[in-house]
């Protein structure tokens, strides 16, 4: 067994950050599943959003992210995120981070879907995540500790309170345990994610008896690169920002007469509006011929195009939506603790509620920067040192249940609870899912095998996605039903709230 004052599990910008801020005072451990470069913080093609430039004020950055938001917002972290968010940009910068500037050093501001104006700050074009990220191993080299390749197999519970976690390899206590896992992405068959975004460090939380909410809405990016029937990567929403347009196979803009931002509307009414044309038998373009500078600008994507043998030179990309980001998680407060004593949630895998319904593009760098900050900060103040003991509370013994592969997973979220859901397809889903008795995946004690276990958190949370989204009965943000295409004052700023007592009743598993 042993020991850290705190441990950090994912390695994206969120985790970095925290794990920066305490490193001077506590020893931290950092875990990865794979190796520390896998993250979406990595893959992070668009940039930092934030209120500072001469015209703009925090109250429009604001506003933009309540409307994107369907104000399904928490009001009080979106105060925060926005003016926080200045601040804490100009101290990663002040720690000699560039942002891409003009010739005589002005910042680059850049748009993107849903801004009223140009606020978002890049890193080498299209490269923001992997330079911030890059830029903070540095930072923090020799200065904490990294496990790679040591998945965390479930969190350790004692007497009410979190005090370390499981590895593949060995036991771990911490005073703290912060969980910075990111997002879903995986559940779906075309996703941005990367490969281990498959929503772990929220099963766990929600097994551990953490509360997670608003599951339900899960954004979908309007343009992922299609190749062969996949989706092999992100084309940034700043391409649009730069004046790209939407097409159809026979010429026609998929977003005339659709929204008065046209192709930068919010993401949820783009990526429906694409969506509608596939499904009405339409390929979709991104139009980039009125780009200038295009592989300069976006050398990420110019290299990912040329990589599939998709020629950007004609002016056409092919395009599919894509799952992007999870607005929910584990329930945490403005300081990122969640319900569950000891145990701390930041960045994606975290819900302040700053999000609401739909985030707003490029607000998922800046809340990283500015809630590790409170997270790193609450734990200086106020972490409370335990002699834990290496004990746990039992989890049910296994039995065999058989699991569906991974493919069978993500084909069921996409057909049933994707893009465009309605009762009759979210009810399929819920029994598709039960046949797995979700009920015994909460409770029984962790499976080593990785693959069944991924398989496992993936049922949980996929399960949890599709019952919330059949409670939800209004579409709201990233939420659309057909059969309740509307908002509804009733569900306005209500959260769907979920904790494994769920599956309790008097006489013990449902
Ligand atoms: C993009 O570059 O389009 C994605 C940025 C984001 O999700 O904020």
């Amino acid at each position: 067994m042993r020991k850290a004052d705190v441990i950090i599990i994912g390695s994206g910008l969120a985790a970095l950050m925290v794990a920066y801020h305490l490193c001077e005072h506590k020893n931290v451990i950092i875990f990865t599943k794979s190796n520390k470069e896998t993250s979406n913080s990595w893959l992070a093609q668009g940039g930092v959003a934030a209120a500072i430039h001469r015209d703009d004020h925090w109250l429009f950055h604001y506003e933009d992210t309540l409307i994107a938001g369907c104000e399904h917002n928490d009001d009080e972290a979106v105060r925060i995120l926005v003016q926080e968010g200045r601040e804490a940009l100009q101290h990663f910068m002040n720690l000699g981070f560039s942002f891409d500037a003009d010739e005589r050093g002005q910042l680059l501001f850049g748009r993107e879907g849903a801004h009223r104006m140009k606020r978002i700050l890049h890193a080498g074009g299209d490269a923001t995540g992997k330079n911030m990220v890059s830029f903070l191993f540095e930072k923090l080299s020799n200065r904490v500790t990294f496990i790679e390749h040591d998945p965390v197999m479930d969190l350790i519970v004692y007497d009410g309170r979190c005090v370390g976690v499981q590895t593949k390899k060995g036991t771990y206590m911490a005073d703290a345990t912060v969980i910075a896992t990111g997002g879903v992405g995986q559940l779906y068959t075309f996703t941005s994610n990367a490969q281990t975004a498959t929503g772990d460090g929220i099963a766990m939380a929600y097994r551990a008896g953490a509360a997670v909410t608003d599951m339900e809405f899960v954004q979908f990016h309007p343009t992922m690169l299609y190749v062969d029937g996949k989706a092999v990567g992100l084309i940034s929403e700043a391409v649009r920002g730069e004046g790209a347009i939407l097409v159809t196979d026979d010429g026609r803009r998929v977003m005339d007469g659709v929204h008065p931002q046209k192709d930068l509307a919010p993401r949820d009414i783009v990526s429906r509006a694409i969506d509608n044309e596939i499904k009405n038998g339409h390929r979709v373009f991104l139009n980039i011929s009125m780009v200038p500078h295009f592989p300069s600008r976006f050398p990420t994507i110019t290299s990912l195009c040329e990589r599939y043998q998709i020629d950007w030179r004609n002016g056409l990309i092919p395009v599919v939506p894509g799952a992007h980001f999870l607005m929910g998680g584990i329930v945490v407060n403005v300081h990122g603790e969640t319900t569950l004593p000891g145990l701390y949630a930041v960045g994606e895998a975290a819900c302040t509620g700053v999000h609401g319904a739909n985030r707003l593009a490029s607000n998922s760098l800046l809340e990283a920067l500015v809630f590790s900050r409170r997270v790193a900060f609450r734990l200086l103040q106020k972490m409370e040192r335990r002699s834990v003991m290496e004990k746990s509370e039992k989890k049910e013994s296994n039995e065999r249940i058989s699991l569906p592969t991974k493919e069978q997973i993500q084909q069921t979220m996409t057909q049933y609870v994707g893009i465009v859901r309605d009762y009759d397809q979210l009810l399929q889903a819920k029994q598709w899912f039960e046949q797995y008795s979700i009920h015994k995946l909460v409770n029984m004690a962790s499976e080593h095998d990785d693959e069944k276990r991924t398989i496992m958190y993936m049922l949980i949370i996929g399960w949890l996605i599709t019952t919330s989204a059949l409670q939800r009965r209004e579409s709201r943000g990233a939420h659309y039903r057909s059969d309740q295409p509307f908002e509804r004052e009733y569900w306005k700023k209500r959260r769907i709230v979920r904790t494994k007592a769920e599956h309790f009743t008097k006489e013990g598993f449902r």
